[in-house]
């Protein structure tokens, strides 16, 4: 066991209902873990506000600041090592980690999907979309993923995931409330897991 408290920065992109769910979990849990810093490609949203009244750094980082996609993934990674951080958790962020970040922090980075990956992953497969797929397919369950992130679109190493059903009467809206739901306990779960392995 080691005394280091892990550093987490925690993406996001909008309400930040999963990132409010780990955060909680950390402090209720008092777990050897902190989230120092949020991180997300718009300036304002719920995510950054609920890091901002819980005195955790915020940092707006997106393409659009940059001349090259190359010059966003050095700038990305330089902040995440002047912050020291050791694990990244993607929790709504709606934009693909740039390759460079993946290499620089491997097996560092988690993610969470709305749905049982394998099925309805990958580009395009985010938010709603996901869920009016898995409506459209006639499934019968649905659920959530936590996944290690790697260079492939919701292809990592899968840690934990779980079911929930998908009732005749769904729309997107209600699956994804039921699925968000779910999401909420998985994840911090999921977070926990990781760090026991990598704290042992
Ligand atoms: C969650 O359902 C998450 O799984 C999904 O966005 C939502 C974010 O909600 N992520 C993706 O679709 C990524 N592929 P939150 O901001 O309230 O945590």
């Amino acid at each position: 066991m080691t005394n280091h408290k892990t550093r987490i920065a925690v993406f996001c992109s909008g309400t930040g209902s999963n990132f409010e769910a780990i955060f909680n979990h950390i402090k209720n849990k008092r777990l050897n873990a902190e989230i120092a810093l949020c991180l997300s490609n718009r300036a304002q949203c719920g995510a950054m506000e609920f890091a901002k009244h819980n005195g955790i750094s915020t940092v707006q980082i997106s393409e659009k600041q940059f001349e090259s996609f190359d010059d966003f993934a050095f700038a990305m990674i330089k902040c995440l090592k002047d912050q020291n951080i050791d694990n990244v958790l993607l929790a709504g962020y709606m934009r693909k980690v740039p390759e460079a970040v993946v290499t620089a922090f491997p097996d560092k980075i988690l993610n969470i999907h709305p749905a049982l990956l394998p099925k309805f992953g990958g580009e395009g497969m985010y938010g709603i979309h996901v869920h009016s797929a898995v409506i459209s397919a006639g499934e019968t369950e649905s659920g959530a993923t936590v996944h290690f992130v790697n260079e492939e679109y919701d292809k990592g190493r899968i840690l934990l995931q779980r079911k929930v059903p998908v009732l005749a009467d769904d729309t997107p809206e209600t699956l994804a409330a039921r699925v968000l739901e779910c999401e909420h306990r998985l994840y911090p779960e999921a977070v926990e897991k990781m760090l026991s392995e990598q704290q042992s």
